[in-house]
């Protein structure tokens, strides 16, 4: 795909300011709906308001740093400068969403110097934007603050004028595998989660949340919190004080140095962002986040085509085969079986019949879990570095073999690279990995970071983890490998720099209905995620599962969606690669709902969120580029509902055949989930349709044009 920049119009207003009078402390957005103030208090201390229809959503909210061997940045500021830009352009997206992106803002630079000596200097930039604001410090190059500068903390505040319906997960420092809360602001209790049995690493050391947390207002504000070009430095959690309801940036540290980020001068941070909107559906449609990001830095990546896949995945996590060739791992405990069983999942003979399927049902790739030696030193084991090599394959599974055979068939084999988070291993073999990907025509990897960081002392989440993934990512491009990793850093555009970067995990995954112990994902899960996990970016969530009792596996185990649904999120959570996650004999014991999975698109060139309300229910449709057929997904929680959906967004003047596939009469997630019905008629732009979905249930449409 051609990726370029158009740029419609970049009105470039420079308004500077150095007169005290003339200062400009206010910026709108282009609307004028979303409103920033700035100003320093009489002790010098920054500061910001932000408002949205007139009303103030953050009242007075502080901003600065700490410092390791240096006055914090704080207070005994003035504004030296300000000045203010207007930008609009329209981008495309290599893949994604939609193809054209608008960006559309309005700037405030604002210098800043300290009184009296050092006379540091700080600047702050504000883009404004119609569906919210991006905030950002740059540190600009001066003679006070030279080489290297160590961050102990960022005081960033977001201080809220209303005690909100927030949907949060904790501030966990290692992983985003939690279930999401729906408490108000003030009952926010992250250290209840402190302790985690089904996760391989977890710390929670503050009451505070992972970004992006999403807030719904009486009055039908919806906010989300998150960041944006995390880049060179720590995540940010937010730590929540539920008296004030203030939340305060918690940068992720590391137990091997006393600060939580060392950077370089000049620098920036990234941006902090807060999107608004006064309705559900248009947080979903928003793209503050992307935009917020550098254009294309790769270039022309037509060499990565948006896939579903099928693979050597479910299997495992369903215990019916394993990762590795000689022994047994229980995936509910994560701990070390260690007997031998003879049933490893990754043998040439099974790939190809995951290729066959693949070939028969238009899905473009297979990903191959446990293919090479490691795996049996695995889980449990604490000296991980020197475990995994990514190029010997075990040897029951004929790596050339197998590649050979996809190409016959038009089918791509995704790369899997189970780090087991010993990162050393992982950048020393990087580039031998990659190069054999290269030589075999692999344009994907899949890569995971199960288990506490080596080196010890490090988390997931802070700054030497961010550069890992993000430099793990730059080097793959270089050999044309797209990376859609798990137990990743979260998203926060760089896709749009990097467009290789084409999925991740970053949440609780299918994977957890397979062997958690605590029942799963519950039915209201994908309706949170839509609103939260989702607006950070594209989502390896694997759906489709068709057997969803799974009783001659896990007794103990289910989905808790109806089959309808497992459908619907094909068009509900977005990703460039999406998973058919099933097992191929329960896919061939159901033709009729898998003809959905043959048909529906995976590159959009265009999103329409129809209508939602966070953590109840979504519906998404979306046009696929090429070919302009539609297709719509719903997903609701627990609770049975009914929607009218209106199809005035379908072209113009064209009939479609639709095939609708919803809940059966008496559909419901736990007590009869496979009941579906699917039918066939014709659908107009002029069209209207009643649609009940079941609890836990779902549908999905595809409209074919003609
Ligand atoms: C956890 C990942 O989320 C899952 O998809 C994968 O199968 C296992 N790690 C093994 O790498
Ligand atoms: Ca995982």
């Amino acid at each position: 795909m051609k990726t370029y920049i158009s740029i419609l119009a970049i009105a470039l207003a420079l308004f500077s300011c150095n007169s005290e009078e003339k200062r400009i402390t206010e910026i709108k957005s282009p609307n004028e709906k979303v409103v920033v103030n700035f100003n320093v208090n009489n002790e010098g201390r920054p500061f910001y308001v932000l408002s949205f229809n007139n009303k103030k959503v953050v009242d007075t909210s502080y901003l600065g740093f700490e410092f390791k061997d240096a006055p914090a940045f704080n207070k005994n500021f003035i504004i030296k400068n300000t000045s203010t830009a207007d930008f609009n352009e329209t981008w495309q997206m290599p893949w994604g969403e939609q193809l054209d992106v608008v960006n559309n803002y309005k700037e405030l630079k604002v210098e800043l110097q300290e009184k009296t000596s050092p006379e540091r200097f700080l600047n702050i930039i504000f883009k404004v934007y119609d569906d919210g604001i991006g905030f950002r410090y740059e540190f600009p190059e001066q003679a006070r603050l030279r080489g290297e500068v160590f961050i102990t903390e960022e005081h960033t505040e977001f201080n809220l004028t209303e005690d909100y319906k927030t949907f949060w997960i904790p501030g966990d420092w290692d992983i985003y595998e939690h279930l999401y809360n729906t408490t108000n602001l003030s009952e926010v209790d992250a250290l209840q989660y402190a302790n985690h049995k089904n996760l391989a690493q977890t710390y929670i050391p503050e009451n505070a949340v992972n970004t992006p947390v999403t807030m719904v207002g009486e009055d039908g504000i919806h906010l989300s919190f998150h960041e944006a070009a995390l880049v060179d430095y720590s995540g940010m959690t937010l730590k929540v004080d539920t008296k004030n309801l203030n939340l305060k940036s918690n940068l992720v540290g590391s137990e091997n140095t006393d600060y939580k980020v060392k950077k370089t001068m000049p620098f920036n941070t990234p941006w902090r962002t807060i999107q608004i909107t006064d309705n559900a559906p248009d947080l979903i449609e928003s793209k503050l986040i992307v935009n917020l990001n550098e254009p294309n830095k790769l270039g022309d990546v037509s060499w990565f085509k948006p896939m579903k896949y099928t693979g050597v995945w479910w299997e495992m996590h369903l215990g019916k085969s394993s990762w590795d060739y000689g022994m047994t791992q229980d995936m509910s405990t994560w701990t070390d079986g260690g007997k031998s069983h003879g049933h490893h999942g990754a043998t040439t003979e099974n790939v190809k019949n995951f290729i066959d399927f693949s070939a028969k049902n238009n899905i473009g790739g297979v990903l191959v879990e446990g293919w090479n030696t490691g795996w049996e030193h695995w889980i449990g084991f604490e000296d991980r570095e020197g475990v995994f090599d990514f190029v010997t394959p075990y040897p029951d599974y004929d790596i050339d073999e197998v590649v050979r055979y996809g190409k016959e068939k038009g089918v791509q084999i995704i790369m899997h690279h189970e780090t087991s988070a010993a990162t050393e291993t992982y950048t020393k073999q990087q580039d031998t990995a990659y190069a054999l990907m290269q030589k075999y025509g692999m344009h994907a990897v899949k890569s995971g970071y199960v288990g506490k960081i080596l080196p010890k002392g490090e988390y997931h989440h802070g700054q030497y983890m961010v550069n890992h993934y993000n430099n793990a990512a730059i080097k793959a491009a270089k050999y044309e490998v797209a990376v859609n990793a798990h137990e990743p850093i979260k998203a926060t555009g760089l896709r749009r720099t990097y467009p290789n970067i084409i999925s991740r995990e970053g949440l609780r995954g299918q994977e957890f209905n397979a062997w958690a112990s605590d029942g799963g994902n519950p039915p209201e899960h994908l309706p949170i995620v839509a609103f939260t996990r989702m607006l950070s970016g594209p989502i390896d969530f694997t759906p489709g599962i068709f057997n969803i009792k799974f009783d001659e596996y896990k007794k103990d185990n289910q989905v808790n969606t109806t089959i309808a649904q497992q459908l619907a999120l094909y068009v509900v959570i977005y990703s460039p690669v999406q998973m058919a996650a099933d097992l191929v004999e329960h896919y061939e014991a159901n033709p009729e709902p898998l003809q959905f999975i043959k048909d529906v698109g995976v590159d959009w060139q265009e999103t329409k969120v129809l209508n939602g309300v966070v953590g109840d229910y979504v519906t998404i449709a979306r046009k696929e580029r090429e070919t302009g057929h539609w297709f719509v997904g719903g997903i609701t929680d627990e609770n049975s509902r009914t929607l009218q959906l209106d199809f005035s967004f379908l072209d113009d003047n064209e009939t479609y055949e639709a095939i609708i596939y919803k809940d059966g009469e008496n559909a419901h997630w736990d007590d009869n989930p496979l009941d579906i019905e699917i039918e066939k008629i014709e659908l107009k732009k002029d069209s209207k349709l009643t649609i009940k979905l079941a609890e836990g249930g779902g549908f999905a449409i595809s409209l074919l044009k003609r």
